[in-house]
């Protein structure tokens, strides 16, 4: 049956949204187009996301919503996908029998059954050791800039995070198909890749490792720029650091999450690097790659996270100057290890914490921001927004806004002349 009709709502991580241009690519193979309301779809499909209370919270109130749209139009098929799916299974349909289908992240591709009519059982959270093995229809939503994901699962079971248990252990997919898979993004216009994988240095294709796999796409034509996410700051070795200073489209960026500046608590965290070590590879980063900037994260209000332990995460904001932190207070998962310990911080105490570390780091980024100004830098334009600025890029991943006529998809040498909190200003450099 063609001319149907998709409404999909995607919540967490690029890995999820890239998900979703997979289910996508293979529900416009199969005459689907996408809508922007629940009531005027055929298929509603939440792609969701676990990592903290909030984002499953998210989730319901917005399944909450699609009941009543389900009691009037008994054909429209409702289904929930990604990490709460997994994690929840039986427990959701308990909770919401109006559910269609329940499809973890390793079972996405079975939409096409679903559609096809042609699905019995519910629910699909079974792990799927093939996944990285199937080739995706992909229906992009930027015509500049393209996720990759390379990586599948995480073995590294950090105490607080529940992505082990949502997206199940490490598979890599072959180096073949993930550079055939960029060729043609370079060949149709592509600008932009970002590899995608919960901890990219873990992966592994027979000889070839992270830095080799970076060194055969910095090759590939018409692909300017490559990024990646997210490092695990472990497994960040210095051939990585080598790689990343010697193919030129890599891009002089990394994300490298912290999560905390006490050594008791990392180690609560079953994170495996002390603060000491972290900062030796922050050193090393910027002895080999000067410009690089360096992002992280931080949890604030994890179990027996005292004063003390805190000042130690605001030490090291000061001492590292990052130029940018995404930054959560702790939150519960269920069948991680973190939920189990004791020493309970209160929520007033995380909002707290939580508002300390954010101001200090605004402070922080805008000065760093303000050091910019006169510098010139290339930016990749990406888009237009509504007050007709083009918002690009620089390799460092700071956000340009540019009042020139320009052309989306081109890269800029631009003249910072202001440095805001959150973005720069700039205008086309003649030079
Ligand atoms: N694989 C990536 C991304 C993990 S999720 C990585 O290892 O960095 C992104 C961020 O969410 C984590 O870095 C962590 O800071 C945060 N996070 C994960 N679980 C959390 C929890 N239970 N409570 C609060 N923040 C959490
Ligand atoms: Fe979660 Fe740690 Fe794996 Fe990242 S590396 S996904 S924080 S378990
Ligand atoms: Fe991503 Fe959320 Fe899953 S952050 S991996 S969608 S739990």
């Amino acid at each position: 049956m063609k001319g149907r009709a998709v409404y999909i709502k995607t919540f967490g991580c690029q890995m999820n949204e890239h998900d979703s241009e997979r289910i996508l690519g293979i529900l416009s193979s199969n005459g689907f187009t996408e809508v922007e309301e629940p009531k005027k779809a055929d298929l509603i499909i939440f792609n969701t996301c676990a990592i903290r209370e909030k984002a499953e919270h998210k989730f319901l109130s917005n399944l909450g919503r699609v009941k009543n749209l389900k009691k009037r139009k008994s054909n429209i098929k409702i289904v929930v996908a990604g990490c709460s799916a997994q994690l929840q299974g039986e427990k959701l349909l308990n909770k919401a029998p109006y559910i269609d289908y329940v499809l973890g992240p390793d079972n996405i591709h079975l939409i096409e059954k679903i559609v096809e009519q042609d699905l019995s059982n519910k629910i699909h959270i079974e792990e799927n050791p093939l996944i990285a093995k199937i080739k995706f229809p992909i229906l992009r939503k930027d015509p500049i800039k393209a996720w990759i994901n390379i990586i599948y699962g995480c073995n590294n079971f950090c105490s607080y995070c529940v992505v082990p248990y949502t997206r199940g252990r490490e598979r890599s997919r072959s180096s073949k198909d993930i550079i055939e898979e960029i060729k043609l993004l370079g060949e149709n216009g592509y600008k932009e890749v970002t590899l995608l994988g919960q901890n990219v240095n873990s992966y592994k294709d027979d000889d070839i490792d992270f830095p080799r796999l970076l060194e055969a796409i910095d090759k590939i034509n018409g692909i300017e720029r490559i990024r990646f996410v997210t490092s695990h700051p472990k497994d960040l070795s210095i051939n990585l650091i080598k790689a990343m200073r010697d193919c030129s489209k890599v891009c002089e960026h990394i994300h490298l999450p912290l999560q905390a500046g006490s050594n008791k608590i990392l180690k609560l965290m079953n994170r495996k690097y002390s603060y000491e070590e972290y900062r030796e590879k922050i050193e090393l980063l910027r002895e080999y790659i000067p410009k690089i900037s360096i992002t992280s994260d931080i949890i604030v209000g994890f179990p027996q996270e005292t004063d003390e332990d805190f000042q130690k995460t605001m030490q090291a904001l000061e001492e590292i100057q990052f130029d940018g932190i995404f930054a959560f207070k702790f939150s519960p998962r269920p069948l991680t290890a973190a939920s189990r310990l004791s020493g309970t911080v209160s929520e007033s105490v995380k909002s707290d914490r939580l508002s300390e570390v954010l101001r200090f780091q605004d402070s922080i980024t805008e000065s760093k921001n303000k050091k910019l100004e006169g510098q010139v830098e290339e930016v990749l334009v990406e888009e237009k927004d509504e007050e007709d600025f083009y918002i690009g890029r620089t390799r460092t991943n700071k956000i340009v806004k540019i009042k020139d006529r320009l052309n989306i998809g081109e890269i800029v040498k631009t003249q910072i002349i202001k440095g805001n909190r959150h973005t720069l200003e700039g205008k086309i450099f003649a030079s």
